[in-house]
């Protein structure tokens, strides 16, 4: 086989997404997601119906993906599957999709680190889209994660900072929840925030040692702050949702920004990428932007679809292990605290 003709079926499932995506080298032929919304009406993931859904729903994903693609089972060079970090149930489904069908397929069976995914995705090759150059810093920001990684090569990563409660994302769900908004809470929240007057609340920013991050202390001290006004106000929420939002989006904005520039001062590294559904804030990308000019930083963000869970970001680290050999053996179990 050239390295010219190498085929990778990327599988995803740590969550609540079923993903299946084929990368023919480096370039996205499909990226099929399959998200689940049964969990809106719990206002968050339930884990056993995430891994019915993903039961349900994986062998109709891949095969989407391979149709877009146009191309046949037969043609695959390997496959690459999440094995965590993630929910225990979800995990197992992915994986032993994924074994099974190496093991039909007489192919490479790729183990790949979710956490390693959202920041390899930035090496999906893309026109107008810039990589960023070894090494860089990475700023993971989800509803399941809010790391800061040091990357010095592909496979060469290092965790600098991260939460030590609730995942960014986590907060802005949360604090939708308070508000009475919808599941997940970020994209409504970022819109009326635009609207809204950033200082018009203040919400004191947690104190946490280094490079980590928590978040769980502002979203009780939104829930007090509501409880308070709206036992004055009935209708405090109604009548100042857009400033309440962009209080909110204030504060969260600034306890990332105080922690990048710390980890940019402290490793002398300026180049920045990001990735995770929280990446597609306006107020973050906005912040990281003016950094540019501010702090001397060059910030990359990969296309909004490679930046939200996808399986495309699993296929394409495949890829680069391929290419490394780097290949996993068939009794390889689902981890859901996999390390970086
Ligand atoms: O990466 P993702 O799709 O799934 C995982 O959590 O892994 O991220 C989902 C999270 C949710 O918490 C959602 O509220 C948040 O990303 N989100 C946003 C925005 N769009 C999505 N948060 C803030 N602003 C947004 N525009
Ligand atoms: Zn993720």
């Amino acid at each position: 086989m050239t390295k010219q003709n190498i085929y990778i079926l990327g599988i995803e499932s740590s969550c609540d997404d079923t993903s299946a995506s084929v990368i023919h080298n480096g370039t996205v032929l499909s990226n099929v997601v399959a998200s689940q919304s049964i969990h809106e009406a719990y206002g968050g993931v339930v884990p056993e119906l995430a891994s019915r859904a993903h039961q349900q729903n994986i062998v109709p994903v891949v095969h989407q993906a391979l149709k877009k693609a146009n191309i046949t089972k037969a043609q695959l060079s390997a496959i690459a599957f999440t094995r965590g970090p993630g929910l225990m149930g979800s995990l197992l489904v992915g994986t032993s999709f994924a074994k099974s069908l190496a093991y039909g397929l007489n192919i490479p069976l790729i183990d790949v680190n979710h956490m390693q995914a959202h920041i390899l995705a930035h090496f999906i090759e893309e026109d107008d889209f810039k990589k960023p150059p070894f090494p860089f810093l990475a700023m993971t920001i989800s509803g399941g994660h809010t790391q800061i990684v040091k990357v010095d090569n592909y496979f060469k990563m290092t965790v600098i900072g991260e939460t030590i409660d609730d995942a960014v994302g986590e907060a802005y769900d949360k604090s939708g929840k308070i508000l009475g908004l919808g599941y997940p809470a970020g994209p409504e929240i970022d819109k009326r925030a635009q609207l809204g007057n950033p200082k018009a609340f203040k919400f004191t920013k947690p104190r946490v040692d280094g490079l980590n991050f928590s978040f769980s202390g502002l979203k009780t001290a939104i829930l007090y702050f509501i409880q308070k006004q709206t036992k004055a106000n009935p209708n405090f929420i109604t009548e100042h949702l857009n400033d309440i939002c962009a209080s909110i989006q204030y504060t969260i904005i600034g306890i990332l920004m105080d922690k990048l520039k710390k980890a940019v001062k402290e490793t002398g590294i300026t180049h920045i990428a990001i990735g995770g559904g929280v990446s597609a804030n306006s107020g973050i990308r906005k912040a990281l932007k003016d950094g540019e000019q501010k702090f001397g930083w060059t910030t990359y963000v990969p296309k909004f679809e490679y930046t939200t869970d996808n399986a495309a970001m699993i296929a394409i680290v495949g890829y680069l292990k391929f290419l490394e050999g780097d290949f996993a053996a068939q009794d390889v179990m689902a981890s859901a605290r996999l390390k970086i």
